[in-house]
This record gives C-alpha cells, structure tokens and sequence, in this order.
C-alpha cells in the first residue's frame, strides 16, 4: 500500500529526511516513531501530497505521490499534525463542505458525512460549533475528515497529541476499529499505544530508519534485558541471598535489593539476553531453606527497547547540536 524508496527531504540544504526506505502492506497498523524532529512528519507530508521530496520515491497503492497526485489523494485519508480545523463552522457545515472539496454531493455527500460522524462516535455533536468542542472531540472531528472519501490508507500525525487518558483509550479503540477496514501509518510518542493497536513498528531517528519490525522482534534486536524479580524471605543469619542470586547461571546482575535479614526481601535480577533463570532462582531457594512468595519476568517495554535502538545510532553526527 505504501512503497517508499531513498526519500530524501531537505530543507533549505538540511537533511530532515535522508535515504529512508520502507513498505506498508495492505490491512497493516504500522507505528511510526521517533524523537522530536525525527523527520516522521515530513515523511507522512510527502506521502500525504503536502510536501514535495528532495529525491528518492514513493508510491501509495502503486501510484507516485508527486506524478499521480491526484489518484494518491483519492485513496489516502490525512491526519496532519495540527489540524487546521476552522473554529466558527458547526460539525455537520464543516464536513458537509469536505466532503464536497472532495467531490462528493447529495445524497452520496450525506451518507459519506454520517457514516464518518458514526465511525467516529461524533452523532450527537453535529450542531455543536467546533471552537466549542473538547480537544478529543476536534480531533474527531478531524479523523471524520480523514474518512469522508473512503480511502484506503490513514496516515495520522500524532492522532492522540494532547488528549486525556480516557480520550486517549477512545481514539485508540477507534483507530483498532478502523484498521479493520483500512491500511494505517500512524505516528506518536505513546508507546503502550504503540504496543496496544500496531502490528508493526517502524523507528526514524535523525532522519533515518533506526529499526523496523513487529515489537517482539525489536525486543529481540535491540538485546534488551528481561527482568526477574523476587520476593523472598531467607532464613536469619543466612548467606549473603544477593550473591547467591549474582551467580546463578543466566543472571548478569543484581539490580536491586530491598528488606533486610530475616526479612522479606525483593531482589531484581537482569537476565543475560535469551536466558530465563527462574527455575535456578527456585532451585536455589529450595536448597537454601528460602521462603519464596514472588518469581516473575518482566519482558522490556517497548519503551527500554526505544531508547535501546535510539541511543546505539548516538555515534553519529548530530546535525542540531
Ligand atoms: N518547514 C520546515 N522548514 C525547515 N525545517 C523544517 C521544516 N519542517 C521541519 N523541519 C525540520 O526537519 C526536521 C524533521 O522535522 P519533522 O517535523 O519531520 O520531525 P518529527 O519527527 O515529526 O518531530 P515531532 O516528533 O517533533 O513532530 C527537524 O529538524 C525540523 O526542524
Ligand atoms: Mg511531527
């Protein structure tokens, strides 16, 4: 659905975007992230038509975006960063006028804008005048937009950017519900976000693709730790349990210690990549007379991961340095 192929962007001579290279395949929730200035929005906008590349290629469902515009902008919806929504105008008036910039008129016009308004749960607010409507809905109202022509492809900027958490669960359910129907390239800096409705994560840093994969195959490239943790209670006088626990098989280090003897203690372990030390931790404890009440994995978050990948490209030349 999306072919992008050595886009480079530069602006008034600086690389915001350079040699950059990915596919989103059809039915795809894909995740774009990236830190500040990354370069996420200049990509979605040269897909979007917005924006012209300095070189390079790109093609949503097999048209190019600067030769067959046109064809592009009828099969992609677009979520911009800050939508230009016009304050003065009532729901209904504002996507009525849309869907008409779009070509669409009578009774097609007003199907298309109340199916938009369904999807996107805005039923109730069409006489509302947009100036007047909580941010979550604005942005609603903004996806309806995006909608209104049936496309294929959403590329939303940061459809969740300062909203609470409760419009931040809606919008997300929405987005999942809308995957089921159309291709999306989203971009945020919410990673449970990311975690909860994309299949598929693509990381841009300075510029370039830093990783891509499903978030479980990030985890596995960016070599980050698994966590155990322990709650246990050895018996007084006991040998030191932390450096037994630092020299199990699998375990790297320990990473923290709480209680004191005779207590109940917590121990953290960070476990060497692709090692799962539980059972030695349990053979331990049975050997050493210790009280266990808590052996369990945390998998790095997505975020550890992020900052993984982000921080190993750090060699580089940082251009806004
Ligand atoms: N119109 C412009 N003129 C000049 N430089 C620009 C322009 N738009 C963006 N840039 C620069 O291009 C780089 C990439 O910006 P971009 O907006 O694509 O980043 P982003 O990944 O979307 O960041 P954010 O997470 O802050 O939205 C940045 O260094 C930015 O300063
Ligand atoms: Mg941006």
């Amino acid at each position: 659905m999306i072919e992008v192929e050595q886009l480079t962007k530069e602006y008034a001579g600086q690389a915001a975007v350079r040699g950059v290279s990915f596919k989103v395949g059809r039915g795809e929730i894909v995740g774009f992230l990236g830190p500040n200035g990354a370069g996420k929005s200049t990509t979605m906008r040269i897909l979007a038509c917005y924006l012209p590349a300095t070189s390079g290629r790109a093609r949503v469902a097999g048209f190019d975006v600067f030769e067959q515009s046109l064809e592009v902008r009828r099969r992609l919806g677009y979520l911009p960063e800050n939508v230009p929504i016009p304050a003065e105008l009532r729901v209904d008036e504002y996507l009525s006028y849309r869907a008409a910039l779009r070509g669409l008129s009578g009774n097609r016009a007003r199907a298309r804008v109340a199916a938009a308004k369904e999807q996107c749960a805005l039923g109730d607010v069409g006489r509302r005048i947009i100036g007047q409507l909580s941010k979550g809905y604005r942005q609603r109202v903004g996806l309806a937009d995006a909608l209104l022509h049936e496309p294929d492809l959403l590329i939303l900027d940061e459809p969740t950017i300062g909203l609470d958490p409760e419009q931040i669960a809606q919008v997300r359910d929405l987005i999942r519900s809308l995957g089921e129907r159309h291709t999306v390239l989203l971009s945020t800096h919410i990673l449970p976000e990311v975690e909860a409705v994309c299949s598929r994560v693509i990381i841009i840093h300075r510029g370039r693709i830093a990783a891509q994969g499903t978030p479980a195959e990030l985890t596995e490239q960016a070599h980050a730790a698994t966590h155990i943790r322990i709650e246990a209670k050895p018996p007084a006088g006991a040998v030191d349990a932390a450096a037994l626990l630092a020299a199990l098989p699998g375990v790297e280090a320990v990473e923290r210690v709480t209680g004191g003897a005779g207590e109940w203690r917590h121990f953290e372990l960070r476990a060497a990549a692709g090692m799962d030390p539980r059972e030695e931790v349990f053979r331990l404890a049975s050997a050493r007379g210790w009280t266990l009440r808590e052996v369990s994995r945390r998998q790095p978050s997505l975020e550890e991961v992020f900052v993984r990948i982000i921080h190993s490209g750090e060699g580089e030349v940082n251009r806004e340095s």
